[in-house]
């Protein structure tokens, strides 16, 4: 089954609080974003924002230059309909992070809660990190939440890569200073608890 397809399954079949990555809102990524990018007219990008409210809280922050990237259509049409007019000043993407392009939009701060750790694949990392050379600014932030080395081994029934600090700067290479990361705990709707770990970086300039 094409990737595509799957997700639009999963969120054409599931209530958006009863999936697994479900949190009301997702703190720890707001308040980095906070951190990192105080200016509300930066840039920011969602990827793999699925039906999650951090776009919600963004907004309510008056961030003002919002843009959001899944590749489900299902989920981006669920999150503009809640949305509802508030949703008429962001910019909405479909499409494969692996293969986007977002033209000669650039930003300020990329954040990806739970995208990078599905590339199994070391040719759809590569183009992920392209893609994120590509699109952020020189001296911009990138926030990455993946499963931590103690995390689950699969999410939504899909294989996971599941990472350290040590291993996550690996995979992205060169150009990205790693200027924290932070171990945290996920509680699932179903009650379990799972280890992401956040890593927050700075595109060289
Ligand atoms: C585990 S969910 C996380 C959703 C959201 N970031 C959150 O934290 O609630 C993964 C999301 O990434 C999207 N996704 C998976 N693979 C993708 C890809 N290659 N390109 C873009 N989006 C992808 C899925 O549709 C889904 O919305």
């Amino acid at each position: 089954m094409h990737p595509e397809d799957h997700w639009n399954r999963v969120y054409a079949t599931k209530g958006f609080d009863s999936v697994s990555w479900y949190a009301p809102h997702l703190d720890k990524s707001l308040k980095l974003i906070e951190r990192l990018c105080p200016d509300k007219a930066a840039a920011i990008v969602d990827i793999g924002g699925g039906q999650s409210t951090l776009v919600d809280d963004l907004l309510h922050a008056q961030y003002r230059d919002i843009s959001v990237l899944d590749i489900s259509r299902t989920a981006i049409e669920f999150t503009k309909r809640r949305l509802g007019e508030r949703s008429e000043g962001l910019s909405w993407h479909v499409g494969d992070i692996s293969r986007y392009d977002f033209g000669a939009k650039q930003f300020d701060l990329w954040h990806d809660r739970a995208v990078f750790h599905f590339l199994t694949d070391v040719a759809n990392r590569m183009a992920y990190v392209g893609a994120v050379r590509r699109s952020v600014k020189p001296g911009g932030h990138v926030v990455i939440a993946t499963f931590g080395p103690d995390g689950p081994f699969q999410c939504s029934g899909l294989d996971v890569v599941r990472y350290d600090d040590k291993k996550l700067q690996q995979a992205v290479g060169d150009g990205f200073v790693l200027l924290g990361s932070e171990t945290t705990y996920h509680q699932t709707p179903m009650g379990k608890e799972q280890q992401f770990l956040y890593s927050w970086f700075k595109v060289d300039a």
